[in-house]
């Protein structure tokens, strides 16, 4: 049986709309519910337990709306809340983790040198803990937090080239990039810099994020089910913000048509 039921998307704020149009451009019948926690953005500086609390408000509301599954389109509240949502409803919770594995894969073989961007509390969780276990006796991985870059994106600053590009060289400077081979965009607030990440690094360093295996992954999941959104649909996107500045839904939109 087809579901056209929504599938509810949520972020700490408006990184996760990257996740939403990659799933968007690859089932475009799908109907799709973002969610962006702005007001109480950002969560990476946040308590495991506040996340956890805030997600799982968001994920009460969706499943209010009838969601046939829900995607973390946040690699932070994946971390603190995934685990709690599964146990909690029965319908696919989907989460996301920074793409360290694609950036190991991608060296066929050889020892990498990876630097993995993402919040404090994604890299001070266990779920990233073991991750990093499975790769570290092979490769070489360094962990960075990225906080203003969150900030940046909220504040409405993402096209100040001066701004973004002083915060990278500020979290970048201390690294000899010639020995990287790849950078993982692990927070999808980031994904949205990989053009002024490409312009900083070397040619040779690899910009990887889970975008695209996150949509791939809802795809199978609802498909396994037998709930994937009939062909003839015409998918619709609904951008919620939780936030009352007016800017939000501005912001919100804009993301959206990148
Ligand atoms: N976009 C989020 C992530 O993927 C977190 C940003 C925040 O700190 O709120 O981890």
């Amino acid at each position: 049986m087809t579901s056209n039921a929504p599938i509810g998307i949520f972020d700490s704020g408006l990184g996760g709309i990257s996740v939403a149009k990659e799933i968007h451009t690859l089932m475009p019948s799908e109907n799709l519910i973002f969610y962006g926690d702005s007001a109480n953005a950002p969560y990476g500086v946040r308590s495991t337990e506040d996340v956890q609390a805030l997600s799982m408000r968001i994920a009460d509301d969706f499943i209010a709306r009838g969601a046939k599954a829900i995607v973390i389109a946040c690699n932070t509240a994946t971390s603190a809340a995934a685990q709690l949502m599964r146990s909690t409803y029965d319908i696919p919770i989907i989460g996301m983790e920074p793409a360290l594995k694609l950036a190991c894969d991608l060296g066929g073989g050889k020892p990498q040198h990876v630097i993995v961007t993402a919040t404090e509390l994604t890299l001070r969780e266990k779920k990233f803990a073991a991750l990093m276990h499975r790769f570290s006796a092979t490769h070489t991985i360094e962990k960075q937090p990225c906080p203003a870059l969150v900030d940046i994106i909220e504040n409405g600053q993402f096209e100040d080239a001066e701004v973004v590009n002083k915060t990278l060289r500020g979290y970048l400077d201390a690294y000899d990039l010639d020995s990287v081979n790849s950078i993982v965009l692990g927070c999808t607030h980031f994904t949205y810099y990989r053009d002024y990440f490409r312009a900083l690094v070397p040619q040779h360093v690899r910009i990887v994020d889970g975008n695209e295996g996150t949509a791939r992954h809802v795809r199978d999941v609802l498909a396994e089910r037998d709930e994937l959104a009939s062909n003839n649909n015409e998918g619709t996107i609904i951008l919620l913000n939780s936030s009352d500045d007016p800017r939000m839904m501005e912001l919100s939109n804009y993301f959206w048509s990148l």
